[in-house]
């Protein structure tokens, strides 16, 4: 077997034919030049030394969860390699979070800076002891790719404790508007905020969505809507929980239901923000992902978030945008929600993976009135800041958002043609850039696909009840769609 592909010579031709498409040479990223030619499938999946490593980790800790055990050092760009020396080509990178794929030689040499490393072994708690170059960096790395309109961030640890704090900066920034912009408290509050209890603890909500997904820490948890295991034996938060728009696929097909649809979900939340006033739980921000991501990958046009953005400022409710999931290119621009073209911007988005850092970013006006109450030890990591930088500019410099573009193009294309060979298989292709999703005609047929397209070498992931999402690194080039196609279409054949 080839094992690794020589460099392009510098002759190569400025176009080549994948997927009967022209592609552009320019766009088929360095990084992917010395990768396998193509996946290697060894053992059974899982192999021994897995199952025999899983048992080891099962005694533990709950592994239930651990699908393969991965060689690092032999990961390459967007190649996974097993314990078991299988060669995947990952199509899921660990849950979407890998930016530009394994052991980028960029990244790798970030640490052989003295400085660098320095930064990385004395972490500080960056809320109180920050290195003096702390200020720079932020403005150089996170707001050099800040979403339009939002001129603070705040660094956090994780996805989740990024939306926990978003939603205390919605609360404080509330109830502060309430108190006329006074910044201190009353007796009775800090009393009683001691004890749980109104008015230092107000009986205020946060709005998300069916089928939404956004963390397992306990605020987080209660606007998580996917899935029962998330949540079981967890108290939660009594938070209003709205439709989220469900089309009918193809969407050309479908634009009147569809639109209705819209419109149903919209006029649910505009009640349920009257109906939670009325209630004495008046609902101070409303969380959504501009495409729902573990729930099953449901989308909404930019109609849908223009009207919802409309409510939330008639309402006085902050809109926070999760893009943990869709931020840091994968739907072809940096942030999801700039395809929605929104009248002004969100008053917070959150982010992580991709990112490598967890944050948020948000207007002045959502910036914590006090010190120490959007904090914690570390608060994130400069070791983080400094893999991201490098990150940001192998995507600059490889025009990585065109790659996502003209690769989600084949990839797409790719699983039309698929739906239309295997229509009573799978269905529904959706979403943007290389942040697509389909289909399977039920939960048994999705969970073997997903199956069989490990043991035809590629790492694919399943989310909501019946769908498969493809999650590549944003150098996941035409080559690389055609692979993952002609795995695909082997698993459907094999079904
Ligand atoms: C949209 C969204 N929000 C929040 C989270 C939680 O992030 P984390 O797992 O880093 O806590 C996830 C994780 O998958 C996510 O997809």
């Amino acid at each position: 077997m080839l094992r690794f592909l020589k460099p392009y010579p510098n002759s190569r031709p400025a176009y080549t034919l994948i997927q009967n498409h022209l592609v552009d040479c320019r766009q088929i990223s360095n990084q992917t030049l010395n990768e396998p030619a193509q996946p290697c499938v060894k053992t059974s999946i899982p192999g021994p030394k897995t199952l025999e490593l899983l048992k080891e980790l099962n005694s533990l800790q709950q592994a239930g969860s651990v699908q393969l055990f991965a060689d690092y050092d032999k990961s390459f760009g967007n190649y996974f390699v097993d314990a078991d020396g299988n060669e995947f080509l990952d199509a899921f990178t660990q849950i979407s979070s890998v930016p530009v794929g394994y052991n980028h030689p960029h990244l790798l040499k970030a640490f052989e800076d003295d400085h660098n490393l320095k930064a990385l072994i004395n972490r500080p708690a960056l809320g109180v002891f920050p290195s003096m170059d702390w200020p720079e960096k932020l403005k150089a790395v996170l707001l050099s790719v800040a979403p339009k309109g939002l001129s603070c961030v705040s660094t956090m640890m994780c996805g989740s404790c990024s939306n926990e704090n978003a939603y205390k900066a919605a609360f404080m920034r509330y109830r502060t508007k309430e108190r006329g912009g006074k910044l201190d408290f009353t007796l009775a509050e800090m009393n009683s905020c001691m004890l749980n209890m109104p008015p230092g603890a107000p009986k205020m909500s946060i709005m998300s969505f069916e089928g939404s997904f956004h963390g397992r820490t306990f605020g987080a948890l209660s606007t998580t809507r996917s899935k029962p295991i998330h949540k079981l034996d967890c108290p939660a938060f009594d938070w209003p929980v709205a439709p989220f728009p469900r089309y009918k696929y193809p969407l050309s097909e479908h634009e009147r239901e569809n639109h209705l649809e819209d419109k149903r979900c919209i006029e649910q939340v505009e009640d349920l923000i009257e109906k939670q006033k009325k209630a004495g739980n008046p609902v101070a921000g409303i969380i959504v992902e501009p495409i729902q991501s573990e729930g099953g990958d449901h989308e909404a046009s930019p109609e849908f978030f223009q009207k919802l953005q409309n409510i939330c400022k008639a309402k006085g409710v902050a809109l926070i945008i999760d893009e943990v999931q869709t931020g840091g290119g994968p739907t072809g621009k940096m942030w999801c929600h700039e395809h929605f073209n929104l009248p002004s911007p969100p008053e917070i988005v959150t982010f992580s993976k991709k990112m490598l850092t967890g944050g948020f970013y948000c207007n002045a006006d959502f910036k914590a009135p006090h010190p120490y109450r959007i904090f914690n030890t570390w608060m994130g990591d400069p070791g983080k800041l400094i893999l991201l930088e490098r990150v940001l500019e192998v995507v600059k410099q490889e025009n990585l958002l065109s790659l996502v573009c003209a690769t989600g193009k084949v990839l797409k294309e790719g699983l039309h043609t698929l739906e239309k060979e295997f229509p009573n298989i799978i269905n529904s292709v959706r979403g943007r850039g290389t942040f697509l999703a389909f289909n399977a005609n039920s939960s048994q047929i999705r969970d073997k696909i997903n199956n069989n397209l490990k043991s035809n070498g590629v790492l694919g992931g399943a989310c909501g009840e019946t769908a498969i999402r493809l999650r590549p690194a944003l150098i996941f080039a035409p080559k690389h769609a055609e692979i993952y196609l002609t795995a695909l279409r082997k698993t459907l054949k094999q079904l």
